[in-house]
């Protein structure tokens, strides 16, 4: 097989935007009790945070976490979880049939954030709350002092406002499952009035507004549509969730073109915004935020048949290498479109759905997915670059056609190097030829390459990592690499004239 790829650093789709390398934590299963959050644990600092996951985490490269849900915010109080510990009262989370502890909260989730340098972006409820409660968040969280939630926030010893700026307004509004699901027009109404009060406490927020849950779900697009017309005006972002399912995508072919229909969806949901824009002779852009993406294998105990309980396990998926290039080709089409999605959260970041597993009072894994998100993770600070390839395509029942190669290449220009991810879906070697513009030279070669159903697990877990090995290091504009059949490569290119190490 053979493909080529042309880039010219000045023909740039955008800068990457830091915060698509986000995560979702939620209160859910395993993800924050006997997740990031287990006082008992030999690594647990005296916060009861888990150290060996704040170590993988920061690995990751993960720059800002989705909290505290999912559906799990749809039927949240935050002032349930915060003052002394001994007065949190245990409530039940109706949104997964668990018991809510309220041992961690809104000032835990900024202080685990803080360990991994990463932002938070906050979700309200505009399920069972009120505008009003999540104005009041806004309050504690951000307002300096004098008033009664900052004083709450300081007499819980935390003096300076966290200054959380992104808030996602809702979760998944047009869900039947949603607690407090809302029609288009109820949701747009109320999101929309929940955005001005908290505009009004502070007016640096930004607000991300629930799109319609799913590609497929069956509002989409009249749900978007609605939404953007009544609050357009408050909507920065409009939120994406998606993910893929290799029962539900049928074959392995159709699953592996993943990104093909990730990236279409994004698409119309730009196409859909922009009209609005223009119907509205608006003179703002909504930007896009994914703030829900990954594979989701479907498995037990997702159906609400369990006993209620904290911090039990709950859609946990083992990820295989078939995984692990799909969620490469999901981080591609984001930032092949960094254009427009200027946020992105892998749903979810420990335990449920996720790239880190624990143990509980035990051992750490990197599930295969966690290695393709820690490499693109690399790409910060840089400028994605228009592509101009030829590739073989491949017919797929799902998407008609798909390439056998995803790419995404990007260019610092501080330091004067490429970095190419690119992915070979195709059981064949790949021969690539990339042209540069420019004389550069290869400076190093990371990658995967496994059988497709090969995973991690407690008793193996380096079946699946990622490999450094030697490439050529000819000097020219034009370079040829090969890639192995099913792989998932990253590959640094320095420029000649930028000074080589
Ligand atoms: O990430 C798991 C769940 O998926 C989230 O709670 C919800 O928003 C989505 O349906």
């Amino acid at each position: 097989m053979k493909n080529s790829i042309k880039v010219d650093k000045n023909k740039t789709i955008d800068k990457v935007s830091n915060h698509i390398f986000g995560a979702l934590v939620e209160h859910v299963g395993r993800s924050v009790y006997n997740g990031i959050y287990e006082p008992g644990h030999v690594s647990a600092d005296k916060n009861g945070f888990r150290r060996d996951v704040i170590d993988c985490a920061k690995e990751m490269g993960v720059t800002c976490v989705r909290y505290p849900g999912g559906n799990f915010v749809s039927g949240y109080d935050w002032k349930d979880g915060i003052g002394p510990k001994e007065n949190r009262l245990t409530k039940l989370n109706l949104a997964w049939r668990e018991l809510e502890p309220n041992y961690f909260g809104t000032d835990e989730m900024i202080r685990w954030a803080d360990k991994i340098s990463a932002e938070v972006i906050m979700a309200v409820n505009m399920g069972t709350g009120t505008v009003n409660n999540a104005a009041e968040l806004v309050e504690y969280c951000n307002f300096a002092n004098g008033t009664f939630w900052s004083e709450k926030r300081i007499a819980n010893g935390n003096k300076d406002p966290y200054n959380v700026q992104y808030w996602c307004v809702g979760n998944e509004m047009d869900g039947g499952y949603q607690l407090g699901a809302l029609s288009a027009e109820e949701y747009a109404k109320k999101a929309r009035e929940a955005a001005k009060q908290m505009k009004i406490v502070d007016d640096n927020s930004q607000f991300i507004f629930c799109g319609s849950s799913s590609p497929v779900s069956p509002f989409f697009p009249d749900w978007d549509r609605t939404v953007l017309k009544i609050a357009y005006d408050y909507i920065d972002f409009l939120s994406i969730h998606a993910y893929y399912d290799y029962i539900s995508e049928r074959n392995i072919n159709d699953f592996l073109a993943s990104p093909v229909g990730f990236e279409r969806h994004i698409e119309n949901v730009v196409l859909l915004c922009d009209a609005i824009k223009e119907e509205l002779s608006s003179e703002k852009t909504v930007m896009l935020a994914v703030d829900e993406w990954n594979v989701w294998h479907t498995c037990v105990g997702e159906k609400h048949n369990h006993p209620w309980s904290v911090g039990e396990s709950l859609i946990e998926n083992n990820y295989d290498f078939a995984d692990a290039l799909v969620v490469a080709g999901m981080l591609s089409v984001l930032v092949n479109h960094c254009d427009r999605v200027k946020i992105g959260c892998i749903a979810q970041l420990v335990n449920v759905i996720a790239p880190i597993m624990t143990q509980p009072g035990g051992d750490i894994l990197k599930q295969t997915t966690f290695y393709p998100f820690a490499l693109f993770s690399k790409c910060k600070d840089s400028v994605a670059l228009i592509q101009e390839t030829d590739s073989d395509m491949y017919n797929v029942s799902a998407y008609g056609k798909s390439l056998y190669l995803y790419s995404s290449i990007c260019y610092n220009e501080t330091t004067g190097e490429y970095i190419c991810y690119l992915i070979n879906t195709a059981n064949e070697e790949c021969d690539l030829t990339i042209d540069f513009g420019e004389s550069v030279q290869a400076q190093k070669h990371v990658f995967l390459h496994a059988e497709l159903n090969d995973k991690n697990t407690f008793e193996n877990k380096e079946k699946v990592v990622a490999k450094e090995r030697n490439t050529a290091r000819t000097k020219s504009a034009v370079q040829c690499v090969v890639l192995d059949g099913y792989s998932f490569n990253v590959i640094w290119f320095r420029a000649c004239n930028a000074g080589l190490k």
